[in-house]
């Protein structure tokens, strides 16, 4: 039996099952129809044990080109078109099978087709697993930014297996413990002391606690501030810089993982700066993310541009910057409009 970890919203509480798809198939066998929203690669390596856990006879596959430049307007046309091809009804189902890409843009188009039907995730990345999948912001980037279209929409449950992450290539993986250490760093100063001591590569046993323990992290988080009035901003830890550095490699010079883990350092340099974080506790993180060889180190080429692209950010409110940093490991303050001779230091470490 697998782990069962709940979330509660204000409109509905969902179980996340962290260990196989015991379950699915019931669950889904309440829907009319099923959308399964997956992108060529995934669909090539896995799609059979997900069509073997399932009974219903209306499955419909709906394949999107892999990658982060396609999270956008045009792809989320895609899947609305096949949910109407395929007649897709109030009662049908989308299920979200990928990464983060496609959680995200699954949970979207469910959002709003026909005002709204649902979504299960069955997410393959250790990202997704830890992160993506959890707590129902679903969205798709565009011109001027990352994720700044999208809603706040929960899916009906989610599966987490991580046999799927056998096939992950290595870079995505370290990608995916990038925000194991930010949830760790926010939030849990002993998860974070833990992390330090084992190795997520070598041990399947610990890989299974670290994904436990980060998701029951985001569902408590989430239970308490679903649409990040307050508390939830703190995942964003990394991702003000981080979302600008993915921008700037256009999607694909870095994974999202990557460019938080390089944002995450800028923000501890702004943490250490402001007397929030000590330098030796900085180091740890940084050490932390390079044992798993996550870049840590990123030269802004144009410091005004960079610094003008952060009002852009969804935190950032009536022209105020705000930021979040750790306040030590195992806590983190959002900040506003730090003073700009210290931002601009922290940039440029
Ligand atoms: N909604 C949220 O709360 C939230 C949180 C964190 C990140 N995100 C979003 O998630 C996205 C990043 O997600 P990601 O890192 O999963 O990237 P991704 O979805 O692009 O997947 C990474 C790559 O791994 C491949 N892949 C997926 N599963 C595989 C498997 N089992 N074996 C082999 N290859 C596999 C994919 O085809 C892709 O090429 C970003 O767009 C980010 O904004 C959202
Ligand atoms: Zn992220």
């Amino acid at each position: 039996m697998p782990e069962v970890i709940q979330i509660s919203t204000n409109n509905q509480t969902y179980n996340i099952n962290i260990g196989n798809l015991y379950g699915l198939n019931a669950l889904s066998n309440s829907y009319s129809k099923i959308l399964i929203v997956t992108n060529p690669h995934i669909c090539a390596l896995h799609i059979n044990k997900i069509l073997s856990c399932l009974d219903s006879k209306n499955i419909f596959i709906c394949t999107i080109k892999d990658g982060e430049q396609y999270k956008n307007l045009s792809s989320i046309e895609y899947i609305l078109e096949n949910a109407f091809i395929h007649k897709l009804d109030r009662k049908s189902l989308i299920i979200a099978f990928g990464g983060g890409v496609i959680s995200d843009m699954s949970g979207f188009a469910a959002s709003i087709y026909q005002r709204g039907i649902d979504f299960i995730s069955i997410p393959t990345t250790l990202l997704s697993q830890v992160d993506a999948s959890v707590g129902g912001k679903t969205g798709v980037n565009n011109s001027f930014g990352k994720n700044l279209i999208g809603t706040f929409y929960q899916p009906k449950a989610v599966y987490i297996d991580t046999d799927f992450l056998d096939t992950l290539p290595k870079r995505e993986f370290s990608a995916g413990i990038s925000e194991i250490i930010k949830i760790a760093v926010c939030f849990d100063r002993d998860f974070f002391d833990w992390l330090e001591n084992v190795n997520l590569v070598d041990s399947k046993k610990d890989l299974q606690y670290a994904i436990c323990r980060s998701v029951a992290l985001k569902a408590d988080i989430v239970s308490k501030d679903e649409k990040e009035n307050s508390i939830r901003a703190g995942l964003n830890y990394g991702h003000t810089f981080g979302h600008i550095i993915e921008l700037l490699g256009n999607y694909s010079l870095y994974l999202h993982g990557e460019s938080v883990g390089m944002g995450m350092c800028k923000a501890n340099n702004l943490a250490v700066l402001l007397g929030m974080l000590e330098c030796k506790d900085s180091i740890r993180i940084s050490n932390l993310l390079k044992k798993y060889h996550i870049p840590t180190e990123y030269k802004i080429s144009d410091l005004d541009d960079f610094y003008h692209r952060l009002f852009l950010d969804k935190k950032s409110q009536n022209s105020n910057l705000r930021f979040v940093i750790p306040n030590g490991i195992g806590d983190m303050k959002i900040i506003t409009n730090p003073p700009k001779e210290l931002l601009f230091e922290a940039m440029s470490r």
